[in-house]
């Protein structure tokens, strides 16, 4: 039986509510939410895609961690935990123009060039435009399948009839179902559309890449409706004025989170940046105040980025601070305990943060490097250039231990620094091990004698 039942959702983050709200209390955004229609029928989903299992133990389910289907291109194979898993869904979302389609574009090039059939699916462009981008990236197999659709019954059975190995939907937001009344990209639309192609996914084992573009205003639902919905999520970071692109993954059912593909957008597409470290500090100012280099650990592997302050005198009552790639309240915090425990008075400066590159960093390991480079640039002294320096820092000025440190150290070494600062409690003595001169700190009372 189908009801037709309306009910608010936020456009943010899918949050349901009866009643409109102004706030949403997800995801904090305001104005954002708008009724629409919900199917409800016996259970929800089309009869021909129900499931119809029943339990069985778990010793006799076959989990074999080798069916990994690797997609040829190193960095997307890393993001994805080690290559594509059977029956999962991939959701990949981005700015618009920043590189998605393009990207897939060259997966399933990869995937068809190994005898794979592959289908991309795209709601977005014509074929024709499919082919000029494909020309660019030099796509051009038989068994690389364009489908131009928006309608979602046409999209199942066209899967089902091609059977692909992999199939891409270019973007989600533009598919429709003709059982729902509201328009295409809508929140219920949606959901509708990756439920159904989820499910179907899960029920062939055909692993299916949904694309979602991130919207900011407009009447479009934002991916982030779909992130509970998938087993894997994987986000475009920089920006298109920038050449390179980072790709996160947010969330991995099968596999690390946090980990980063970085690539840099050329004429013929994306091609892979194997060593970031060098990407990142390629633009460094060696020998000026306020730059200081941190390894950071970006889901598994170690990768050098470097951290830019600017302190200077303000006027202002309030002073500003901004910070671009680190958490603004972690700053503060610092800022705090530089003022505190160091003396350094940072009340009548204006303060400005920046990871170089665009990246993102998140992990307490940077704190150490985000204090030495306001002492930096405050005292007007630049960084010894061979030097890098990580570590959480406490309330108490007191610096923590923090993971992979050993990791961390072989990388900076091998990319010629060669003195370290951090934490004491690294254990191991691997001075000789890397010709690094290592330096081990319990407070950041020590620290500006070390530094400079
Ligand atoms: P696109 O993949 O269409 O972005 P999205 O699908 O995320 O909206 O990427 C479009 C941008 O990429 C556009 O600005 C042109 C640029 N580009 C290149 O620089 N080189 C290329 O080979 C291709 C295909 C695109
Ligand atoms: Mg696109």
């Amino acid at each position: 039986m189908k009801k037709i039942k309306t009910t608010f959702f936020c456009r943010s983050c899918g949050y349901q509510s009866p009643k409109w709200l102004g706030k949403c209390p997800s995801c904090g955004e305001w104005n954002r939410f708008v009724e629409e229609e919900i199917r409800v029928s016996d259970t929800g989903i089309v009869p021909e895609l129900q499931f119809n299992s029943f339990p069985i133990p778990i010793d006799s389910i076959e989990a074999d961690e080798t069916e990994r289907l690797k997609v040829g291109i190193d960095e997307v194979d890393r993001v994805l935990g080690g290559g594509i898993v059977a029956g999962s869904a991939i959701l990949v979302g981005g700015d618009p123009g920043i590189g998605k389609s393009t990207l897939l574009l060259q997966v399933m090039h990869n995937l068809a060039e190994k005898d794979l059939k592959v289908l991309y699916i795209t709601g977005e462009e014509s074929a024709k435009q499919i082919g000029l981008r494909g020309k660019r990236i030099g796509a051009s197999s038989k068994n690389l399948v364009v489908l131009v659709e928006i309608a979602l019954e046409n999209i199942l059975r066209q899967i089902k009839e091609i059977k692909p190995h992999v199939v891409v939907v270019d973007s989600i937001q533009t598919v429709y179902s003709s059982t729902l009344s509201s328009a295409p990209g809508s929140v219920s639309q949606v959901r509708e559309a990756s439920g159904q192609l989820i499910l179907l996914s899960k029920k062939t084992g055909i692993p299916v890449f949904l694309i979602g573009h991130v919207t900011k205003e407009g009447a479009i639902a934002g991916p982030k409706v779909l992130e509970h919905m998938v087993d894997t999520v994987l986000y475009f970071e920089g920006d298109s004025g920038h050449s390179y692109r980072i790709i996160r993954g947010i969330k991995n059912r099968y596999g690390p989170t946090n980990e980063i593909g970085v690539f840099e957008m050329r004429d013929n597409g994306l091609c892979e940046v194997s060593n970031p470290s060098e990407f990142f500090l390629a633009e460094r100012p060696e020998g000026a105040a306020g730059s200081v280099v941190v390894p950071s650990i970006e889901g598994t592997r170690p990768i050098l980025v470097e951290i830019q302050s600017l302190v200077s005198s303000t006027n202002l009552s309030m002073p500003r601070r901004t910070s671009i790639g680190v958490d603004h309240n972690r700053v503060s915090l610092l800022i705090a305990v530089l003022d505190k425990i160091c003396g350094l008075h940072l009340g009548n400066h204006d303060i400005f943060i920046n990871v170089a590159g665009g990246v993102k960093v998140d992990e307490p390991a940077v704190d150490l490097g985000i204090v030495s480079s306001i002492a930096s640039s405050f005292l007007d002294r630049p960084v010894d250039p061979g030097t890098v320096v990580f570590g959480e820092i406490g309330l108490t000025g007191e610096v923590r231990g923090i993971s992979q440190q050993e990791v961390r150290i072989k990388e900076a070494s091998r990319m010629g620094f060669n003195r370290c600062i951090l934490p004491r409690t690294l254990s191991r003595n691997l001075s000789s091990e890397t010709n690094m001169d290592i330096i081990k700190i319990g407070n950041i009372k020590g620290l500006l004698e070390r530094l400079f």
